[in-house]
């Protein structure tokens, strides 16, 4: 029997990178590769790469730049850059970067075994189409081996909403759901597999269509699978959320209390400038909709700060709305220029600033966060067990609002969903008892 050959893949950026990574590792399998988690014995070295700010870009070149000795070491050994650089930078990758081999945008690793079969001949291989054929099911079924209790699911790519701070229209292209049918056969899969919580995914998963009724139609056909405990979603547009979603969140048992509702921004100004297409009012009204449909819902946000022409009047909004909302995680960011988006040609916040303003808001964010988690002491909460602890007989799992919670009790096995009570919360996790 011929040696498999050996393909480590790493990952950057988000949910849905990993998922394709996943994918990319499925249908290398079929070409007699299978994964390795150091790139020192790989044959092949796949970059999943992230656009979304200056620095994830960057991170690609300088991990690049690492592999230049095993790639001297061994010539056999290939190299290829996928995700969402390769789709913005392709050619340049290849020109600053001549040890790279292959270079395949997010639209296209369905080609990859051929592309690296070209590239194993010795020529150079490019693919940053966005091709008529449906990747997906181009892709080989997924193979049957048992899995984790968690699952990420990719429902729907791209976006055409166009915030003019954003490459995700340019690098994902426009808005585009997998079909009903083909999503609850994957779901089925893997349950079966093992799997009892799934995360739908998408660039803008409320814009779902690929169902009559929209992602809650969705939802509530996948609640009906047996075995499958928890469906979450992410990541969601504000002006998306229709009523049957809303409606969702109060009555699909198995649907979280969790929901990641991405902002951007208090001030008015801002929001039309970074064509958001809603109000900060109407963002505090949904979530209000929101809550009312489910009280105890923990929510999510992102933040940009310094966007072009921000003032500090406009970041004080931002602070406003936040203090309005009390979320329960966040994610905050420094405006960053994207090259071929609206924002990065106007005038921009000294660097300075955006500092500042980033540690502000941070610290509120974390207040909130902690004492969202400090309240969940003496409460019940369902948890689904992942993995063991670093202590002997400790698991740890993800309750229903996605704290990290530690649990110590003989017999808790991987895939248990089960009462707990918390006890004690941490900065960045809970402990509890089985209830
Ligand atoms: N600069 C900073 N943050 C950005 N994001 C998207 N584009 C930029 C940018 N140019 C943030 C947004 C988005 C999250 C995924 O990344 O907050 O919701
Ligand atoms: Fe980018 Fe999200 Fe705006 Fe689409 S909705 S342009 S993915 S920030």
């Amino acid at each position: 029997m011929t040696q498999p050959k050996k393909l480590f893949i790493k990952t950057y950026g988000c949910q849905m990178n990993v998922y394709d990574s996943e994918r990319m590792a499925e249908a290398m399998g079929g070409q007699g590769y299978v994964q390795t988690d150091s790139p020192d014995d790989a044959d092949m070295i796949l970059l999943n790469t992230c656009h979304i700010r200056e620095k994830a870009a960057e991170k690609v070149y300088s991990e690049l730049g690492r592999y230049k000795v095993l790639k001297a070491e061994r010539p056999d050994l290939k190299i290829g850059v996928a995700g969402c650089v390769a789709q913005a930078e392709g050619e340049e990758i290849m020109r600053r970067q001549p040890m790279v081999d292959l270079v395949v945008g997010p639209q296209s690793y369905h080609r990859l075994p051929e592309l690296e079969a070209k590239a194993r001949s010795g020529e150079k291989a490019l693919d940053t189409d966005f091709p008529e054929e449906d990747k997906f099911e181009r892709l080989q079924a997924r193979p049957k081996a048992k899995r984790g209790p968690t699952a990420f699911l990719t429902v729907q790519e791209g976006c055409d909403k166009f915030c003019a701070f954003c490459v995700v229209p340019y690098t994902r292209g426009a808005e585009v759901s997998r079909p009903a049918d083909r999503v609850l056969t994957e779901a089925r899969d893997l349950v079966e597999r093992g799997v009892r919580e799934i995360t739908l995914l998408g660039q803008n998963v409320n814009a779902y269509h690929g169902h009559d009724r929209g992602l809650a139609g969705l939802i509530r056909e996948l609640a009906a699978i047996d075995g499958l405990e928890r469906i979450r979603f992410t990541t969601s547009h504000p002006n998306d959320m229709d009523d049957a979603l809303i409606a969702a969140h109060g009555d699909c048992e198995k649907l979280m209390p969790y929901l990641h509702l991405p902002v951007q921004a208090g001030s008015d100004r801002i929001l039309k400038r970074m064509n958001r297409h809603h109000t900060a009012e109407a963002y505090l009204k949904l979530v209000e909709r929101l809550r009312a449909a489910r009280p105890d819902l923990h929510l999510s946000g992102d933040f940009i700060v310094g966007f072009p022409e921000e003032t500090e009047a406009d970041f004080q909004a931002t602070l406003d709305l936040v203090e309005a909302v009390q979320y329960g995680s966040a994610f905050s960011f420094k405006y960053s220029e994207r090259p071929g988006t609206p924002a990065a040609e106007r005038p921009q916040v000294p660097e300075a600033e955006k500092d500042d303003r980033l540690q502000r808001l941070q610290a509120l964010l974390v207040r909130q966060q902690r004492a969202l988690q400090d309240a969940m002491i003496g409460r019940e909460v369902g948890v689904l067990f992942e993995k063991a602890g670093r202590r002997p007989g400790q698991m740890v799992g993800k309750s229903d609002y996605l704290h990290a919670v530690y649990v110590e009790s003989d017999g808790l096995a991987r895939g248990d969903l089960r009462r707990v009570r918390i006890v004690e919360s941490s900065p960045n996790s809970l402990r509890g008892v089985l209830a």
